[in-house]
């Protein structure tokens, strides 16, 4: 069990801070320039930047190692089935998994783990009519499997958390939400807001009403140390490549005895015990839910990935996105005052290293192509979260996310590249 809460904070002493200098080092792309300028990545939240150790893993494992995995008995077979499952444990260390080799399963991307336990979970224990409770800041992934299904079933009961004016879950009317309800989609942090929700509290209250509790970890689990066993929820999917991973490979742990009841997502090799020609016999978890050949080199990359976060420390990766979250939030106020409305949780602890803005009326895509002269990556659009954004009462926002590499500096080029586009826009 971890030794700090879920935000990062250390009870016992501040974390060392990190070396962003020496880290920036270990980004091979960090080393380019965008537009004459040095590239100042701050969009971690759609997809994080790989070190080199990552990209060497992937390399050396092509080079040397590259098979099938769990079919050929020579020896790179072997070897790449030992990187495979290898990386399974790893995946499932990363969260607190109690059993790894049982409870995590391989996927695409949290999009996928997100779909699997609707079509799998979802489609085996839902009827017409059933409740399921989700919120108005879940990205699309973690509602439109619950409306396909909806639709599959005959329609069942769509309910939604609220959020208030300070991009906080409204739980005042939880119990009433939960009555009848059988599962519960929550973001852990919004990709959007930057809320890290309080989902030990709505998990136990959805278990006292015997309600299964999904997470979507994709912005949380690379940016906060994540116990499964505190988190309290049964299912939580993430991301290999918003983990400083590759693409095309996605994480969803949930707990055994979910997992062993529930029929198989997708129907092929290597998920099954018996085909005859009119029946099957599923193999039982994780197989069962990995038909097909798996993303194998990308499960090589993300272990090398888990390990750099790992020994950087998760603990001290969140107190430096928090402390630069607080100093972004002040800067971004200092300069540009109340030209620019930032969605989200004021600076705290359950506030992530998410910022999104609006800057007058500077629409979000012309403030990211001004940015983009300035080499900042930021994301503008919707975010796959249209509910919220109708919530917000916005088309679109301009999105900065931070990684343990961003700084100072990167905030400063930043309102530079935002004060041009008032000029230009304003
Ligand atoms: N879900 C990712 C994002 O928020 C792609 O940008």
């Amino acid at each position: 069990m971890s030794a700090t809460p879920a935000d990062g904070t250390p009870i016992d002493g501040a974390p060392l801070p990190l070396n962003t200098e020496a880290l920036r080092k270990d980004f091979p792309l960090l080393a380019r320039t965008v537009n004459g300028r040095p590239i100042v990545y701050l969009d971690a939240a759609a997809s994080a930047l790989q070190p080199r150790s990552v990209i060497d893993a992937m390399t050396r494992y092509y080079e040397r190692s590259h098979a099938n995995v769990h079919r050929g008995v020579y020896a790179t077979a072997e070897e790449a089935t030992a990187l495979y499952e290898r990386a399974r444990l790893a995946a499932g260390r990363f969260v607190g998994a109690p059993n790894p080799a049982a409870e995590v399963v391989f996927t695409k991307n949290t999009t996928e783990s997100l779909n699997l336990v609707a079509r799998s979970w979802g489609r085996d224990n839902l009827r017409a009519g059933d409740a399921v409770l989700l919120t108005e800041m879940e990205h699309h992934s973690n509602i439109v499997p619950w409306m396909l299904l909806s639709e599959e079933l005959g329609g069942l009961d769509l309910r939604y958390l609220p959020v208030d004016g300070d991009g906080r879950l409204v739980l005042d009317d939880l119990e009433r939400l939960l009555d009848g309800v059988k599962v519960v989609g929550i973001s852990a942090m919004s990709n959007v807001l930057g809320t890290i929700n309080p989902v030990r509290l709505v998990a136990d209250a959805a278990h006292r009403h015997g309600a299964v509790v999904v997470a979507d970890g994709a912005q949380l689990v690379p940016h906060a140390p994540v116990d499964v066993q505190e988190l309290g929820a049964d299912f939580i999917a993430y991301s290999g490549h918003k983990a400083m991973g590759p693409t095309g490979i996605g994480v969803l742990w949930g707990r055994a005895e979910l997992l062993e009841s529930m029929p198989p997502f997708l129907g092929g090799g290597g998920m099954i015990l018996d085909v005859k020609l009119d029946s099957f016999r599923p193999a039982p978890p994780p197989a069962r839910f990995e038909a097909g050949t798996p993303p194998i080199a990308e499960a090589v990359g993300l272990t090398a990935a888990l390990a750099y976060l790992d020994d950087i420390g998760m603990e001290r990766i969140r107190a430096h996105e928090r402390a630069l979250t607080d100093h972004a939030l002040a800067r971004l106020d200092e300069k540009l005052g109340r030209d620019v409305t930032i969605f989200g949780p004021p600076a705290g602890p359950d506030r992530g290293g998410v910022l999104s803005f609006a800057y007058r009326d500077v629409h979000a895509h012309d403030l990211a192509q001004v940015l983009d002269q300035y080499g900042v990556c930021v994301r503008p659009g919707h975010h796959c979260a249209k509910p919220l954004m109708r919530t917000l009462g916005v088309q679109a926002t301009a999105r900065a996310s931070l990684s343990l590499f961003s700084d100072d500096n990167d905030i400063e080029v930043l309102i530079e590249g935002l004060l041009e586009a008032g000029r230009l826009f304003g």
